[in-house]
Protein backbone atom coordinates (compact mmCIF):
# COMPACT_ATOMS: atom_id res chain seq x y z
CA UNK A 1 0.00 0.00 0.00
CA UNK A 2 1.19 3.34 -0.53
CA UNK A 3 0.74 6.42 1.15
CA UNK A 4 -1.05 8.88 0.10
CA UNK A 5 0.47 11.56 -1.35
CA UNK A 6 0.63 15.28 0.14
CA UNK A 7 -1.35 17.40 -2.01
CA UNK A 8 -2.85 21.68 -1.80
CA UNK A 9 -6.01 22.95 -3.28
CA UNK A 10 -5.24 25.73 -3.50
CA UNK A 11 -1.17 27.87 -4.45
CA UNK A 12 0.93 26.43 -1.33
CA UNK A 13 2.12 29.77 0.55
CA UNK A 14 5.92 28.30 0.72
CA UNK A 15 6.47 27.05 -3.19
CA UNK A 16 9.67 25.62 -2.60
CA UNK A 17 8.86 23.54 0.48
CA UNK A 18 5.82 22.32 -1.38
CA UNK A 19 8.12 21.33 -4.28
CA UNK A 20 10.15 19.56 -2.29
CA UNK A 21 7.73 17.54 -0.55
CA UNK A 22 5.79 16.62 -3.73
CA UNK A 23 8.87 15.48 -5.33
CA UNK A 24 9.97 13.10 -2.42
CA UNK A 25 7.00 11.66 -2.26
CA UNK A 26 6.65 11.16 -5.81
CA UNK A 27 9.29 9.53 -6.40
CA UNK A 28 8.91 7.30 -3.23
CA UNK A 29 5.54 6.58 -4.57
CA UNK A 30 7.10 5.86 -8.54
CA UNK A 31 10.12 3.66 -6.69
CA UNK A 32 7.31 1.30 -5.05
CA UNK A 33 6.33 -0.14 -8.01
CA UNK A 34 9.72 -1.57 -8.10
CA UNK A 35 11.11 0.66 -10.41
CA UNK A 36 13.36 3.67 -10.08
CA UNK A 37 12.54 7.10 -11.74
CA UNK A 38 15.08 7.08 -14.36
CA UNK A 39 13.91 3.52 -15.37
CA UNK A 40 10.44 4.56 -15.92
CA UNK A 41 11.19 8.45 -17.30
CA UNK A 42 13.48 6.01 -19.69
CA UNK A 43 10.06 4.26 -20.96
CA UNK A 44 9.04 7.79 -21.58
CA UNK A 45 11.48 8.97 -23.68
CA UNK A 46 11.65 5.74 -25.94
CA UNK A 47 8.10 6.46 -26.29
CA UNK A 48 8.29 9.76 -27.27
CA UNK A 49 11.65 9.13 -29.78
CA UNK A 50 9.32 6.85 -31.54
CA UNK A 51 6.91 9.72 -32.12
CA UNK A 52 9.70 11.95 -33.02
CA UNK A 53 11.04 9.00 -35.65
CA UNK A 54 7.73 8.77 -37.31
CA UNK A 55 7.57 12.63 -38.02
CA UNK A 56 11.04 12.53 -39.07
CA UNK A 57 9.67 10.18 -41.47
CA UNK A 58 6.71 11.93 -43.11
CA UNK A 59 9.56 15.10 -43.21
CA UNK A 60 11.53 12.99 -45.08
CA UNK A 61 8.69 11.90 -47.31
CA UNK A 62 7.32 15.41 -47.63
CA UNK A 63 4.71 14.69 -46.01
CA UNK A 64 2.75 17.17 -43.73
CA UNK A 65 3.48 16.79 -40.30
CA UNK A 66 0.43 18.29 -39.62
CA UNK A 67 -2.90 16.17 -39.83
CA UNK A 68 -5.44 18.00 -42.33
CA UNK A 69 -8.81 17.05 -42.60
CA UNK A 70 -11.84 18.81 -44.49
CA UNK A 71 -14.44 20.00 -42.74
CA UNK A 72 -16.64 18.42 -45.53
CA UNK A 73 -15.22 14.89 -44.49
CA UNK A 74 -16.41 15.79 -40.66
CA UNK A 75 -19.69 16.76 -41.85
CA UNK A 76 -20.07 13.57 -43.97
CA UNK A 77 -18.56 10.81 -41.66
CA UNK A 78 -16.40 10.20 -44.25
CA UNK A 79 -12.58 11.09 -42.58
CA UNK A 80 -10.89 7.47 -43.01
CA UNK A 81 -9.54 5.45 -40.22
CA UNK A 82 -5.96 6.39 -41.43
CA UNK A 83 -6.82 10.05 -40.81
CA UNK A 84 -8.16 9.49 -37.79
CA UNK A 85 -4.99 7.40 -36.02
CA UNK A 86 -2.82 10.34 -37.64
CA UNK A 87 -4.90 12.75 -35.56
CA UNK A 88 -4.22 10.31 -32.51
CA UNK A 89 -0.94 10.27 -32.98
CA UNK A 90 -0.01 14.17 -33.65
CA UNK A 91 -2.93 15.50 -31.55
CA UNK A 92 -3.58 18.62 -33.55
CA UNK A 93 -5.46 19.34 -36.71
CA UNK A 94 -5.74 21.66 -39.33
CA UNK A 95 -9.94 22.01 -40.90
CA UNK A 96 -9.57 23.03 -44.38
CA UNK A 97 -12.76 25.10 -45.42
CA UNK A 98 -14.61 24.63 -41.88
CA UNK A 99 -16.00 28.13 -42.71
CA UNK A 100 -16.13 29.24 -46.57
CA UNK A 101 -13.40 31.51 -46.76
CA UNK A 102 -15.80 34.73 -48.13
CA UNK A 103 -17.39 34.32 -44.48
CA UNK A 104 -14.54 34.36 -42.37
CA UNK A 105 -13.47 37.49 -44.83
CA UNK A 106 -16.85 39.23 -43.93
CA UNK A 107 -16.65 38.21 -39.97
CA UNK A 108 -13.03 39.88 -40.08
CA UNK A 109 -14.42 43.01 -41.80
CA UNK A 110 -16.74 42.98 -39.39
CA UNK A 111 -14.72 42.66 -36.57
CA UNK A 112 -12.73 45.78 -37.64
CA UNK A 113 -15.91 47.84 -37.95
CA UNK A 114 -17.59 46.58 -34.85
CA UNK A 115 -14.13 48.22 -32.93
CA UNK A 116 -13.70 51.48 -35.21
CA UNK A 117 -17.46 52.30 -35.12
CA UNK A 118 -16.77 52.30 -30.92
CA UNK A 119 -13.33 54.15 -30.97
CA UNK A 120 -11.21 51.11 -29.90
CA UNK A 121 -8.22 52.38 -31.27
CA UNK A 122 -8.62 56.01 -29.52
CA UNK A 123 -9.58 54.36 -25.94
CA UNK A 124 -7.43 51.81 -26.06
CA UNK A 125 -5.04 51.07 -22.68
CA UNK A 126 -2.21 49.26 -23.85
CA UNK A 127 -1.96 45.42 -22.98
CA UNK A 128 -3.85 43.81 -20.21
CA UNK A 129 -1.66 41.47 -19.11
CA UNK A 130 2.25 40.32 -19.21
CA UNK A 131 1.71 37.67 -21.42
CA UNK A 132 1.02 38.80 -24.77
CA UNK A 133 1.66 42.61 -23.79
CA UNK A 134 3.65 44.26 -26.82
CA UNK A 135 5.64 47.68 -26.83
CA UNK A 136 3.57 49.26 -29.16
CA UNK A 137 0.57 51.00 -28.36
CA UNK A 138 -2.12 49.70 -31.34
CA UNK A 139 -2.89 46.43 -30.14
CA UNK A 140 -2.37 43.00 -31.71
CA UNK A 141 -4.39 40.86 -29.66
CA UNK A 142 -7.97 42.37 -29.04
CA UNK A 143 -9.29 42.15 -25.78
CA UNK A 144 -12.83 41.88 -27.24
CA UNK A 145 -14.87 38.85 -26.94
CA UNK A 146 -18.66 39.70 -27.58
CA UNK A 147 -18.31 40.56 -31.22
CA UNK A 148 -21.33 39.28 -33.54
CA UNK A 149 -18.57 37.39 -35.71
CA UNK A 150 -17.31 35.36 -32.85
CA UNK A 151 -20.10 34.72 -30.85
CA UNK A 152 -21.94 33.28 -34.89
CA UNK A 153 -19.05 31.29 -35.09
CA UNK A 154 -19.40 29.81 -31.68
CA UNK A 155 -22.66 29.39 -31.79
CA UNK A 156 -22.38 27.81 -35.13
CA UNK A 157 -23.16 24.31 -36.13
CA UNK A 158 -20.44 24.15 -38.14
CA UNK A 159 -18.36 25.03 -34.71
CA UNK A 160 -20.41 22.50 -32.87
CA UNK A 161 -19.77 19.30 -35.17
CA UNK A 162 -15.99 19.95 -35.39
CA UNK A 163 -16.37 19.93 -31.61
CA UNK A 164 -17.48 17.05 -30.87
CA UNK A 165 -15.71 15.50 -33.04
CA UNK A 166 -12.28 16.37 -31.52
CA UNK A 167 -13.91 15.62 -28.26
CA UNK A 168 -14.66 12.06 -29.33
CA UNK A 169 -11.65 11.23 -29.58
CA UNK A 170 -10.91 11.55 -25.42
CA UNK A 171 -12.41 9.00 -23.29
CA UNK A 172 -14.85 11.11 -21.48
CA UNK A 173 -16.55 8.24 -19.40
CA UNK A 174 -15.06 5.49 -17.03
CA UNK A 175 -15.38 3.96 -13.73
CA UNK A 176 -19.09 5.39 -13.88
CA UNK A 177 -18.25 8.91 -14.42
CA UNK A 178 -19.02 11.22 -17.19
CA UNK A 179 -16.32 13.35 -16.98
CA UNK A 180 -17.57 15.73 -19.76
CA UNK A 181 -20.51 15.73 -22.35
CA UNK A 182 -18.46 15.84 -25.93
CA UNK A 183 -22.21 17.10 -27.71
CA UNK A 184 -22.49 19.96 -25.46
CA UNK A 185 -19.46 22.56 -25.74
CA UNK A 186 -18.96 25.41 -23.42
CA UNK A 187 -18.52 28.19 -25.63
CA UNK A 188 -15.25 29.72 -23.74
CA UNK A 189 -15.17 33.31 -24.42
CA UNK A 190 -11.70 34.47 -25.57
CA UNK A 191 -9.64 37.13 -27.93
CA UNK A 192 -8.90 37.85 -31.28
CA UNK A 193 -5.84 38.68 -32.79
CA UNK A 194 -5.29 41.01 -35.86
CA UNK A 195 -1.18 41.60 -36.99
CA UNK A 196 -1.12 43.61 -39.74
CA UNK A 197 0.91 43.49 -42.53
CA UNK A 198 4.76 44.56 -42.33
CA UNK A 199 5.26 43.38 -38.91
CA UNK A 200 8.08 42.49 -37.00
CA UNK A 201 7.22 40.15 -34.24
CA UNK A 202 9.62 38.21 -31.65
CA UNK A 203 7.10 35.30 -31.79
CA UNK A 204 6.22 33.37 -28.29
CA UNK A 205 8.37 30.57 -26.58
CA UNK A 206 7.33 27.24 -26.51
CA UNK A 207 5.52 26.36 -23.42
CA UNK A 208 2.02 24.86 -22.47
CA UNK A 209 -1.63 25.98 -20.79
CA UNK A 210 -2.78 23.15 -18.72
CA UNK A 211 -1.90 24.30 -15.76
CA UNK A 212 1.26 25.11 -13.71
CA UNK A 213 2.87 23.72 -9.98
CA UNK A 214 -1.20 22.75 -9.21
CA UNK A 215 -0.40 19.97 -12.13
CA UNK A 216 1.71 17.88 -9.56
CA UNK A 217 0.05 19.07 -6.72
CA UNK A 218 -3.76 19.02 -6.56
CA UNK A 219 -5.14 15.57 -5.42
CA UNK A 220 -7.49 15.26 -9.01
CA UNK A 221 -4.55 15.95 -11.34
CA UNK A 222 -2.45 13.71 -8.73
CA UNK A 223 -4.98 10.83 -9.64
CA UNK A 224 -5.47 12.26 -13.41
CA UNK A 225 -2.21 11.57 -13.68
CA UNK A 226 -1.62 8.13 -11.19
CA UNK A 227 -0.21 6.24 -14.25
CA UNK A 228 2.90 8.66 -13.78
CA UNK A 229 3.31 8.66 -10.00
CA UNK A 230 2.61 5.23 -9.61
CA UNK A 231 5.68 3.78 -12.56
CA UNK A 232 3.01 2.41 -14.18
CA UNK A 233 3.79 4.52 -17.23
CA UNK A 234 2.85 2.42 -20.00
CA UNK A 235 -0.99 2.93 -19.03
CA UNK A 236 -0.80 6.66 -19.61
CA UNK A 237 -3.53 7.79 -22.20
CA UNK A 238 -3.64 11.42 -22.83
CA UNK A 239 -6.73 10.91 -24.12
CA UNK A 240 -8.12 10.15 -20.81
CA UNK A 241 -10.17 12.96 -19.74
CA UNK A 242 -10.73 10.68 -15.88
CA UNK A 243 -10.38 13.42 -12.93
CA UNK A 244 -9.37 16.11 -15.52
CA UNK A 245 -12.96 18.21 -15.16
CA UNK A 246 -13.66 18.67 -11.68
CA UNK A 247 -10.98 19.92 -9.92
CA UNK A 248 -9.62 23.63 -9.15
CA UNK A 249 -6.72 25.01 -10.40
CA UNK A 250 -4.45 27.62 -9.28
CA UNK A 251 -4.96 31.22 -10.18
CA UNK A 252 -2.32 33.06 -12.54
CA UNK A 253 -2.12 35.86 -14.83
CA UNK A 254 -2.53 33.34 -17.82
CA UNK A 255 -4.92 30.95 -16.36
CA UNK A 256 -7.68 28.99 -18.29
CA UNK A 257 -10.38 28.27 -15.87
CA UNK A 258 -11.86 26.40 -18.44
CA UNK A 259 -10.91 22.09 -19.20
CA UNK A 260 -10.11 22.18 -22.57
CA UNK A 261 -9.95 19.05 -25.10
CA UNK A 262 -8.12 20.87 -27.75
CA UNK A 263 -7.41 24.88 -28.16
CA UNK A 264 -8.11 26.04 -31.26
CA UNK A 265 -8.27 29.38 -33.45
CA UNK A 266 -10.31 29.85 -36.52
CA UNK A 267 -8.52 31.51 -39.30
CA UNK A 268 -9.72 35.00 -40.62
CA UNK A 269 -7.11 35.84 -42.94
CA UNK A 270 -4.76 34.13 -45.41
CA UNK A 271 -1.54 32.98 -43.42
CA UNK A 272 1.56 31.73 -45.00
CA UNK A 273 3.43 28.67 -43.26
CA UNK A 274 6.76 30.82 -43.04
CA UNK A 275 4.75 34.22 -41.79
CA UNK A 276 5.54 33.56 -37.88
CA UNK A 277 2.59 30.62 -37.33
CA UNK A 278 1.97 28.05 -34.63
CA UNK A 279 4.05 25.44 -33.92
CA UNK A 280 3.45 22.71 -32.00
CA UNK A 281 5.21 19.54 -30.34
CA UNK A 282 2.89 17.19 -32.08
CA UNK A 283 3.36 14.38 -29.90
CA UNK A 284 0.80 13.86 -27.33
CA UNK A 285 2.65 11.60 -24.62
CA UNK A 286 5.33 14.52 -24.41
CA UNK A 287 3.24 15.43 -20.88
CA UNK A 288 4.63 12.25 -19.55
CA UNK A 289 7.78 13.60 -20.66
CA UNK A 290 7.24 16.89 -18.87
CA UNK A 291 5.25 15.81 -15.71
CA UNK A 292 8.26 13.17 -14.68
CA UNK A 293 11.55 14.76 -15.83
CA UNK A 294 11.42 17.40 -12.80
CA UNK A 295 11.80 14.36 -10.50
CA UNK A 296 15.51 13.08 -11.87
CA UNK A 297 18.09 13.77 -9.40
CA UNK A 298 19.63 16.28 -11.92
CA UNK A 299 16.96 18.65 -11.05
CA UNK A 300 17.80 20.75 -8.02
CA UNK A 301 15.18 19.67 -5.21
CA UNK A 302 13.48 22.99 -5.34
CA UNK A 303 12.62 23.02 -8.97
CA UNK A 304 10.12 22.12 -11.06
CA UNK A 305 12.63 22.37 -14.43
CA UNK A 306 11.13 26.36 -14.33
CA UNK A 307 7.62 25.23 -13.70
CA UNK A 308 6.06 28.11 -11.10
CA UNK A 309 2.85 29.47 -10.79
CA UNK A 310 1.96 32.92 -12.46
CA UNK A 311 4.22 31.99 -15.38
CA UNK A 312 3.11 29.95 -18.42
CA UNK A 313 4.56 26.36 -17.98
CA UNK A 314 7.83 26.56 -19.81
CA UNK A 315 9.61 23.70 -22.05
CA UNK A 316 13.22 24.71 -23.03
CA UNK A 317 16.43 23.60 -24.49
CA UNK A 318 17.78 22.84 -20.94
CA UNK A 319 15.43 20.21 -19.59
CA UNK A 320 13.54 19.19 -22.77
CA UNK A 321 16.29 19.14 -25.54
CA UNK A 322 14.68 15.85 -27.56
CA UNK A 323 10.58 17.85 -27.34
CA UNK A 324 11.85 21.36 -28.38
CA UNK A 325 13.23 19.94 -31.30
CA UNK A 326 10.32 18.03 -32.61
CA UNK A 327 8.17 21.47 -33.23
CA UNK A 328 6.42 21.49 -36.53
CA UNK A 329 4.75 24.74 -38.03
CA UNK A 330 1.22 24.69 -39.37
CA UNK A 331 0.65 24.40 -43.56
CA UNK A 332 -0.30 27.44 -45.04
CA UNK A 333 -3.91 28.15 -43.85
CA UNK A 334 -6.47 30.15 -45.49
CA UNK A 335 -9.43 32.16 -44.44
CA UNK A 336 -12.32 30.07 -42.93
CA UNK A 337 -9.78 26.78 -41.95
CA UNK A 338 -9.47 25.98 -38.35
CA UNK A 339 -6.53 25.50 -36.07
CA UNK A 340 -6.48 22.87 -33.24
CA UNK A 341 -4.08 20.79 -30.45
CA UNK A 342 -4.33 18.92 -27.96
CA UNK A 343 -4.83 21.07 -24.44
CA UNK A 344 -1.22 19.68 -22.89
CA UNK A 345 0.21 20.07 -26.06
CA UNK A 346 3.97 22.14 -25.83
CA UNK A 347 3.54 25.53 -28.34
CA UNK A 348 4.78 28.45 -29.38
CA UNK A 349 4.64 31.39 -31.76
CA UNK A 350 7.63 31.65 -34.49
CA UNK A 351 9.45 35.11 -34.84
CA UNK A 352 8.43 37.06 -38.21
CA UNK A 353 9.89 39.86 -39.63
CA UNK A 354 8.08 42.30 -42.18
CA UNK A 355 5.35 39.71 -42.24
CA UNK A 356 3.38 39.21 -45.35
CA UNK A 357 -0.39 39.29 -45.36
CA UNK A 358 -2.61 39.75 -42.45
CA UNK A 359 -2.39 37.26 -39.50
CA UNK A 360 -5.90 37.10 -37.94
CA UNK A 361 -7.50 34.62 -36.09
CA UNK A 362 -10.79 34.04 -33.65
CA UNK A 363 -9.15 31.98 -30.38
CA UNK A 364 -12.36 29.26 -30.29
CA UNK A 365 -11.37 26.12 -28.39
CA UNK A 366 -13.21 23.24 -27.43
CA UNK A 367 -14.55 22.96 -23.88
CA UNK A 368 -17.19 20.34 -23.21
CA UNK A 369 -19.57 20.57 -20.54
CA UNK A 370 -18.26 19.55 -17.22
CA UNK A 371 -17.99 20.33 -13.61
CA UNK A 372 -15.59 23.07 -14.32
CA UNK A 373 -17.05 24.64 -16.96
CA UNK A 374 -20.36 24.45 -15.80
CA UNK A 375 -18.77 26.70 -12.75
CA UNK A 376 -17.15 28.70 -15.27
CA UNK A 377 -19.86 29.41 -17.10
CA UNK A 378 -21.30 31.36 -14.11
CA UNK A 379 -18.54 33.86 -14.67
CA UNK A 380 -19.28 33.96 -19.00
CA UNK A 381 -22.68 34.64 -18.50
CA UNK A 382 -22.53 37.36 -15.98
CA UNK A 383 -19.68 39.21 -18.55
CA UNK A 384 -22.08 37.93 -21.42
CA UNK A 385 -24.99 39.99 -20.46
CA UNK A 386 -22.97 42.91 -19.15
CA UNK A 387 -20.16 43.33 -22.07
CA UNK A 388 -17.37 42.72 -19.30
CA UNK A 389 -14.11 41.00 -19.92
CA UNK A 390 -14.96 37.11 -18.81
CA UNK A 391 -12.65 36.33 -15.24
CA UNK A 392 -10.43 34.84 -16.80
CA UNK A 393 -8.89 37.72 -18.29
CA UNK A 394 -7.47 41.18 -17.72
CA UNK A 395 -10.59 43.43 -16.37
CA UNK A 396 -10.59 45.85 -19.42
CA UNK A 397 -14.24 45.85 -20.01
CA UNK A 398 -13.99 47.88 -23.35
CA UNK A 399 -17.48 46.55 -24.49
CA UNK A 400 -19.60 47.48 -21.79
CA UNK A 401 -20.93 50.32 -23.80
CA UNK A 402 -20.49 49.29 -27.02
CA UNK A 403 -22.84 49.96 -30.38
CA UNK A 404 -23.32 46.54 -32.17
CA UNK A 405 -22.74 43.61 -29.17
CA UNK A 406 -23.83 40.84 -29.84
CA UNK A 407 -26.82 40.26 -27.15
CA UNK A 408 -29.03 37.44 -25.61
CA UNK A 409 -31.55 38.29 -28.10
CA UNK A 410 -29.22 36.79 -30.48
CA UNK A 411 -28.29 33.58 -28.90
CA UNK A 412 -29.45 30.30 -31.12
CA UNK A 413 -30.25 26.81 -29.07
CA UNK A 414 -26.09 25.85 -29.01
CA UNK A 415 -25.30 29.20 -27.98
CA UNK A 416 -28.32 29.51 -24.80
CA UNK A 417 -27.49 25.31 -24.23
CA UNK A 418 -23.48 26.00 -24.15
CA UNK A 419 -23.70 29.14 -21.84
CA UNK A 420 -26.17 27.41 -19.38
CA UNK A 421 -29.31 29.50 -20.20
CA UNK A 422 -32.89 28.63 -19.94
CA UNK A 423 -34.08 26.89 -23.06
CA UNK A 424 -35.85 30.22 -24.10
CA UNK A 425 -35.41 33.17 -22.87
CA UNK A 426 -38.54 34.31 -21.02
FE1 LIG B 1 -0.40 29.06 -25.13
Amino acid sequence: MTATLPHWQTTPADLAAAIREVKTALRARIEASGRGVDEVFDVVARRVAGRIAEIDADLAAGESVWPVIDYADIENGTVTAAQLDKLRRRGCLVVRGHFPREQALAWDESILDYVERNHFFDDYRGPGDDFFGSVDSKPEIYPIYWSHAQMRARQSERMARVQFFLNSLWRHESDGVAWFDPARDALYPDRIRRRPPGTDSGGLGTHLDPGTLDLWMTREYQTAFRHLFDGDVEAYDPWDAAHRTTGPQYPGSTMCSAFRTFQGWTALSDMDHDQGVLHTVPIPEAMAYLMLRPLRRDVPDDDMCGVTVNQVFPANEKWHPELVAAQAGIPDVRAGDSVWWHCDMIHSVAPVTDQRGWGNVMYIPAAPWCPRNERYAEHVRAAFLTGESPSDFPAEHYERDWEGRFTADDLNDIGRRGMGFPAALG
